[in-house]
């Protein structure tokens, strides 16, 4: 069976990948004996997402995959966008997603969710495969389902947010679901 790792120790993420990757052993930071830094300092999700995967393919030269995603909120010039994560340093996301309600009234309330998807195969060679998904800040937040920043942003063909969605119905359209979706398709067409 062939292993993909996952340049990534957040457990959600390793969950929604294994489900995804059947057929593949699928490892990640945790089953590594060493701490190797995970380095972020591009400035678009590309660039993240290959930073990440190269990271850890540069010390386990395996075919490893990575991901980098964000909110980027038209009205705000595509911010918070790759720096959704960091974005007002350890705020909530309570306080995170009322300055982007503030930010957006009187505006255009357009926004999207962005996610990158880097592999990088054996031989050391980067693809990227991105999803994205047309929403608009909510007036307020609604929902209480999954997280970051989904209680503002509505979802026009669901009428709602996204955190008052179950996660199989935000799995469908989200940005990740369409990004590994591209990925597996590429995956499988290639023998990658
Ligand atoms: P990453 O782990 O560096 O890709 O950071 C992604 C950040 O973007 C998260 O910490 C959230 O702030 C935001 N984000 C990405 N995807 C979503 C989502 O599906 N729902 C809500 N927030 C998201």
């Amino acid at each position: 069976m062939k292993t993909i790792w996952i340049a990534t120790s957040n457990a959600h993420k390793v969950e929604e990948f294994k489900e995804m990757l059947v057929g593949y052993e699928v490892k990640s930071l945790k089953d590594l004996d060493q701490k190797i830094e995970i380095e972020e300092n591009g400035t678009t999700f590309e660039e993240n997402a290959i930073c990440k995967a190269m990271s850890l393919y540069n010390v386990l030269h395996e075919p490893v995959i990575s991901d980098d995603s964000g909110i980027e909120v038209d009205a705000m010039d595509k911010k918070p966008g790759v720096y959704s994560a960091r974005w007002m340093g350890d705020q909530t996301y309570e306080v995170k997603n009322q300055a982007i309600i503030d930010n957006v009234k009187g505006k255009v309330r357009t926004a999207r969710y962005v996610c990158v998807i880097a592999y990088i195969d054996e031989q050391g060679e980067a693809h990227t495969y991105r999803g994205e998904v047309e929403g608009e800040i909510n007036s307020h937040p609604v929902g209480t389902n999954g997280f970051g920043y989904d209680p503002i942003f509505y979802y026009p063909p669901y009428q709602t947010t996204l955190a008052n969605v179950s996660d199989e119905k935000k799995n469908a359209i989200s940005h990740r679901g369409k990004a590994l979706r591209l990925f597996i398709e590429d995956l499988k067409e290639k023998e990658l």
